[in-house]
Formats: C-alpha cells, sequence, structure tokens
C-alpha cells in the first residue's frame, strides 16, 4: 500500500468538512481555505449598512447645528461698513497718541509723587490752576528749570528763576520748604529725553495748569511746542535738533532769541 503523504490527507479531510459544512478544528494550511472565503462574506456584508446610514460625528454635526437666524442677517450685512467707520476713527486718534500732550501725561507719572496727579502739589509746588503759566510765561524757561532742576541755579548764582516780575512774586531756588526740583535732562543726571521733557512740561502747561490752547494768548506757543505737528516736537524726537542748537534749527525761534538751553540762565526778559 502506497502511503499518501500526509498534506494530502488534511486535504481531502478539509474537502469533506467543507461539503458537509461542518466547521473543523484543523489548523493545517488547507482548512484554512474554508476560513479565507467565509472572511469576504462577511466583509461583503459590512459596507453595506456603513455606506447608508452612518454619517461622520463631525457631518452630523454640521447638519444638525442651528444656522444663522434670519434677524441676525442685517447685522452681519452691516459689518463692512461698521469695518469702514472703524478704520476712518483710527486715523486721527494715532496722531493724537503720537503728539506731546500724550507722550506728557505718560511721562508725568514720574512727577506726580512730588506735585500731585493733578498738579496739586506736595513734596514739590503746586503745578496747576495757572500757577505755573505765572512763573514761567515762557515755555523756553520752564524746559531749562525742568531740564537743569534747581539746584544747578543755586550753583550758577542765580537769584530767582522764571519771571522776576511774578504776580504773587518771583521764584527763588529753594524757597518750596528748602527742598530742591531735582534735575530731569539725561545729560544732567536725569532720566528724560529731551523729547520727553518737552512732553511733560506741554503736559503741565495745557492739561495740569489748563492754558487754553484756542486762547490768543497761548495759540502760537502751543502750535509751535505742544502740538501734535509742532515741527520742533518731532525733531526732537528724531534727534535732529537739542535743546541747545534749536535755536539756530528753527528760524521763527530766531525772532525771538531766548530759546530754550541745556544750561540754567535768567528768564527771558521781555
Ligand atoms: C522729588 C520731588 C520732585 C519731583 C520728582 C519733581 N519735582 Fe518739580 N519741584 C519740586 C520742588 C521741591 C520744587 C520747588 C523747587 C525750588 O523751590 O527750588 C519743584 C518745582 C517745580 C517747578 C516750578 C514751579 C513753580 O511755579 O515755581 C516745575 C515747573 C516743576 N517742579 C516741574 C516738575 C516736573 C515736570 C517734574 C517731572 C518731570 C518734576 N517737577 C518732578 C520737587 C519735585
Amino acid at each position: 500500500m502506497t502511503e499518501i503523504p500526509e498534506h494530502l490527507l488534511n486535504r481531502s479531510k478539509a474537502r469533506r468538512s467543507e461539503a458537509s459544512g461542518e466547521s473543523t478544528s484543523d489548523s493545517s494550511p488547507a482548512v484554512a481555505t474554508p476560513a479565507a472565503s467565509a472572511a469576504p462574506a462577511k466583509a461583503k456584508e459590512a459596507p453595506a449598512p456603513k455606506a447608508v446610514v452612518q454619517d461622520p460625528a463631525y457631518v452630523v454635526a454640521a447638519k444638525t447645528r442651528k444656522k444663522i437666524p434670519f434677524w441676525a442677517m442685517t447685522t452681519l450685512a452691516l459689518l463692512p461698513a461698521w469695518a469702514m467707520l472703524y478704520l476712518i476713527a483710527l486715523k486721527p486718534a494715532e496722531k493724537v497718541v503720537a503728539g506731546p500732550l500724550a507722550i506728557g501725561a505718560t511721562t508725568f507719572g514720574s512727577c506726580a509723587g512730588c506735585h500731585g496727579a493733578d498738579g496739586a502739589g506736595g513734596a514739590g509746588r503746586v503745578l496747576y490752576q495757572g500757577e505755573v503759566m505765572k512763573t514761567f510765561p515762557h515755555i523756553e524757561d520752564m524746559l531749562n528749570f525742568v531740564y537743569t532742576g534747581s539746584q544747578e541755579y543755586v550753583a550758577a548764582g542765580l537769584k530767582l528763576y522764571g519771571n522776576p516780575k511774578r504776580e504773587g512774586g518771583a521764584h527763588a531756588p529753594l524757597s518750596y520748604n528748602g527742598n530742591p526740583m531735582p534735575m530731569q535732562g539725561e545729560t544732567v543726571g536725569g532720566a528724560l529725553t529731551e523729547a520727553e521733557i518737552l512732553s511733560v512740561v506741554c503736559h503741565v502747561r495745557y492739561t495740569t495748569s489748563g492754558a487754553d490752547p484756542a486762547s490768543e494768548e497761548w495759540m502760537s506757543e502751543y502750535e509751535t511746542w505742544c502740538s501734535p505737528d509742532s515741527e520742533i516736537f518731532k525733531a526732537l524726537e528724531a534727534g535732529s535738533s537739542t535743546f541747545d542748537s534749536i535755536e539756530k534749527d528753527f528760524a521763527m525761534l530766531a525772532e525771538k532769541p531766548g530759546a530754550v538751553g541745556t544750561k540754567p540762565r535768567a528768564a527771558i526778559s521781555k
């Protein structure tokens, strides 16, 4: 009798069991065939319901989500118009923010400790209700004084600062509780640039002291020194002019000599 190879036996056994529908626990390669053919049958069943029923969760969410209500449409339709208005409104605001008064309002934070946030005074003299305009009818003298502080005036032998004919009496250095006004300019040991000193002086004159930029008395000063369009302010900020060269750099100052410098000096006499 011929020996039948084992794998052929297994195959015929598998065929038989396939024909009779019986499953077999035999795990030979031949037996894998019915299992393998069963798999595609199962797979065929699976995709059918999937394609019909299942939307992915995000599609379901999009389909069931609430739509934009009709009344919101008017608001949405106006958005472009609103955006235009917004852009138009932005332009003048930028200009104001860059001007000396806006910068000075911030810089005044370093003065407020002694002079009060509104200029009502304290360790330093009052800087409100027009008092400082009496002391310094010329902004140039105030710029000088704030730049150097009062001790430089003492050292230079100056008996007074500001207007010698000041209404209510001229101010002498160290005449306010004997305390000095500290120097502010960078080159004499202070922390402020010349553009910042101009800005804070403009803030004190036109905001805390309340001088009216539209008045006949102050209009010219305001436009020359403190308006956002001030060429002097722009030049100081850009570094193209300094307190010491300002009179040479700006023709309109040469007409009225006595422009600001960085050394203590007697007030402009006119
Ligand atoms: C440490 C306190 C102190 C600080 C900070 C200070 N000051 Fe003064 N300030 C004084 C004192 C004190 C006087 C009076 C000086 C004197 O009599 O010599 C004075 C005087 C003045 C005057 C003269 C007022 C007048 O009518 O006579 C001005 C203007 C002035 N300060 C502006 C400023 C500005 C601007 C700043 C900030 C950049 C500032 N001060 C920061 C203490 C201070």
